[in-house]
């Protein structure tokens, strides 16, 4: 290289750096706050997924199976997507919906196990507000009373479920509920608790049923602030009572002329034997519970149980019947719950 050629390069390095890059500095930071706004920040998180507002078609039509995450979380745990596999793998041609008051949904490995499984599975939107306000509760939601109660989520969510079953119609079913046996032959139907108690954690209406819209005038009219579970099993059962003229002393809970109640084996409340009996080793009680033609879930009540970390590889009970009827989420995490 001769030396002018050199000069040259030296010249051309000089340029750029006392000249082309401060001025392409300085035109970007004129500019930068431009560019900020021109370029939409795009929430690039590939585990979480915007979930879509139904429309309405989704649900015009009787007997769809659904479940509400109404406390506006974004993710699922196993033992709640243990509960939707079994219905959607009992029911594969109905599609089982999970309804969220969260706008995205957390894709877990899980959830992603169970999609790719299940083409009767969706997570959708469920927007509380629109449907508070298109309800009879409207009134009542925007009062605010639930909000300033004593126990203002379950206030808030409870409602949702009686709510919805008035708006389309179907089953509804808790997130501990562990589905057995097909449900789609019942109509208008819930079931005892114990003897005296009915259970709303499983129950199917047709749309716009009285018994319904009772519970809903009744969470309305009556709603009393400090007790704890108001609009649960002791709203239902008080209709039930009301509705049937069962009157104290006469605990007896008999079916009305138009809801069949199930007798408590049905629907299986482990309360129903030891909790203990479900994490044992016994092939005779779990053959009987599996097929046993009268009994159609179990409800695991998970609060019980929710401190407690599961195996599920084992031969008891609960094992046995997680890995029957959620095989995808029982592999997916890794047998663990
Ligand atoms: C659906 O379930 C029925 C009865 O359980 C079964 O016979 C059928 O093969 C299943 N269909 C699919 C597509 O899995
Ligand atoms: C939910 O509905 C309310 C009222 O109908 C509306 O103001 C709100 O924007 C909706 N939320 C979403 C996330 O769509
Ligand atoms: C309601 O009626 C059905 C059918 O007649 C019966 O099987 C069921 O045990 C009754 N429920 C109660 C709680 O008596």
């Amino acid at each position: 290289m001769t030396s002018r050629n050199q000069n040259l390069t030296k010249q051309k390095i000089f340029i750029s750096c006392c000249f082309v890059v401060p001025t392409f500095v300085l035109l970007l930071r004129i500019f930068y706050k431009d560019y900020k706004i021109k370029i939409p920040q795009v929430q690039n998180n590939p585990n979480e997924e915007l979930l879509s507002l139904p429309h309405e078609e989704v649900f015009d039509r009787e007997k769809s199976i659904f479940f509400i995450e109404g406390f506006g979380k974004n993710y699922i745990p196993a033992r709640m997507l243990c509960s939707i596999e079994s219905a959607a793998l009992v029911h594969n041609n109905t599609f089982i919906d999970v309804l969220m008051t969260s706008r995205t949904l957390q894709k877990s490995v899980q959830i992603r196990s169970l999609l790719k499984a299940y083409s009767n599975v969706r997570f959708l939107y469920l927007n509380a507000t629109t449907l508070y306000m298109e309800s009879p509760m409207s009134e009542w939601f925007l009062k605010e009373t639930w909000k300033n109660s004593k126990y203002p989520e379950m206030n808030f969510v409870d409602p949702l479920r009686y709510l919805l079953l008035f708006k389309y119609g179907g089953i509804y079913l808790d997130m501990d509920i562990i589905v057995l046996k097909n449900l789609k032959m019942l109509e208008n139907f819930a079931g005892l608790e114990s003897d005296s108690w009915v259970n709303c954690a499983v129950m199917g209406f047709r749309k716009g049923h009285p018994f319904l819209n009772d519970c809903i005038k009744e969470m309305t009219q009556h709603f009393d602030s400090e007790l704890w579970g108001v609009n649960g099993p002791k709203l239902i059962t008080k209709i039930f009572r009301r509705r049937c003229h069962a009157q104290p002393p006469d605990t007896t809970l008999k079916n009305c002329s138009d809801v069949r109640l199930f007798k408590r084996e049905v629907f299986y409340p482990i309360s129903w034997t030891k909790l203990d009996k479900f994490f044992e080793e016994d092939q005779e009680f779990t053959n009987t519970l599996l097929n046993d033609p009268n009994i159609l879930t179990l409800h695991f009540w998970n609060h019980n149980t929710q401190s407690r970390i599961i195996p599920v590889d084992g031969q008891n009970l609960y094992s046995v019947i997680v890995r029957h009827l959620c095989p995808i989420t029982a592999a997916s995490s890794n047998y663990i719950f």
